[in-house]
């Protein structure tokens, strides 16, 4: 048995600033602490991320965080055996904020800098929570991100299909301002959706005509649009029941579009992994209980182990970033202080990328 290793982790490369310590080896670790600083009401002006206060919001509190999450883990800089930090993709700003904290710790200790993909961050976190062995099929679902990857190992991503246009938690947070409900529009629609009838209204599921794993959501949110714009016509406004049916509505279609695109992507990755047992979802989008529990069906008709990572470890973290680093150590990887920052990096640099940019930041 390896040594067990104790990494620091640090995330900013959207709204939320993270700090984690992960402790253990390949397989096996446990976190010992996880802060995460969100920027929800810095931006909830804007209706969006706005690139430049989140930067300036990462910068301020990169060594607040870093510094409780030490503290909480009882574990001080010298107890440390590497330093990893998102190096991309997602808003340039941000990521550079931590590289930099990060190059400043390594610089300072001496201990080894290991930049890690916060894609990689997300795919890796079912080993995180329940000791997941690759390989395993993938679906990645948040506000910018949504594909079906092959994990066979912690470098080794195949990306078998994804959204051509925007990501799922980006139309839930679209749509919940639609719907004059609050943001992050996931969590809003979901408790909306509880008191709704899904039936009431017909919304598409683009792309299941076809029969790959790609998938569009930006149709859905037109859909929702016209919806509510027919009843304001028809009666002056919305009530209450409105907003919960259309949200249960638009729930159903998006939790109908990842099931049935995971039919898929399990057959095209049985096509090359015919003893493929595994399925896990992970990122924001996948701490939807209405969509977890489809998704943990049709795991069931495929004969497959399904693993939802527990909430706080689906949204942006930096235990994931912790783990991922942990294991690029573990395998003798590190970077230098040449290390950049990139908006863009797709996890599977094989296939061709199938997005532009989102409004957090680039997708693939
Ligand atoms: O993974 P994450 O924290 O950040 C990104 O990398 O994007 O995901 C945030 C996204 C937001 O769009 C948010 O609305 C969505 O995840 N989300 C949800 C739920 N909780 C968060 N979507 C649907 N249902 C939820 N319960
Ligand atoms: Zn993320």
């Amino acid at each position: 048995m390896n040594e067990p290793l104790t990494l620091l982790g640090i995330e900013s490369s959207c709204d939320d600033t993270a700090a984690a310590i992960v402790r253990g080896v390949p397989g096996k670790a446990e976190i010992l602490s996880s802060v995460v600083f969100g920027q929800t009401d810095l931006h909830a002006d804007f209706g969006g991320v706005v690139p430049e206060i989140a930067a300036r919001a990462h910068a301020e509190k990169l060594d607040i965080v870093v510094e409780q999450c030490l503290s909480e883990a009882n574990v001080s800089l010298s107890d440390l055996d590497g330093i990893a930090v998102t190096a991309g993709p997602g808003l340039i700003g941000g990521v550079l904020s931590g590289v930099m904290c990060a190059k400043g710790l390594a610089a300072a200790t001496g201990l080894p800098l290991i930049g890690v993909n916060h894609l990689a961050g997300h795919a890796l976190t079912p080993q995180l929570s329940h000791g997941l062995p690759f390989p395993y099929l993938m679906l990645l679902v948040s506000g910018g991100h949504c594909q079906f990857l092959l994990v066979e190992g912690p470098e080794d991503y195949r990306r078998l299909g994804g959204t051509i246009d925007d990501a799922p938690g980006e139309a839930f947070d679209k749509s919940a301002r639609i719907l004059g409900l609050s943001q992050p529009g996931g969590p809003a629609i979901e408790r909306a959706a509880r008191g709704g009838d899904a039936s009431r209204f017909q919304l598409p599921r683009p792309l299941l005509d076809r029969d790959d794993c790609n998938m569009s959501f930006s149709g859905l949110k037109t859909a929702m649009l016209r919806a509510r714009d027919g009843l304001v016509d028809a009666k002056g406004g919305l009530t209450r029941q409105d907003q919960n049916d259309l949200a249960a509505a638009f729930q159903s279609a998006i939790r109908d579009v990842l099931v049935e695109k995971t039919r898929r992507a399990v057959h095209m990755a049985r096509s090359c992994r015919a003893d493929l047992s595994r399925f896990a979802v992970a990122g924001g989008v996948a701490s939807n209980m209405d969509i977890r529990a489809g998704l943990e069906t049709i795991s069931a008709d495929l004969d497959l182990d399904f693993v939802a990572p527990p909430l706080a470890l689906c949204t942006d973290n930096a235990a994931m970033i912790a783990y991922a680093g942990l294991l690029r150590h573990a395998g003798g990887e590190h970077d230098d202080m040449t290390l950049a920052a990139r908006p863009r990096w797709p996890l599977d640099q094989r296939s061709p990328s199938l997005l532009g940019g989102g409004k957090k930041g680039a997708k693939a």
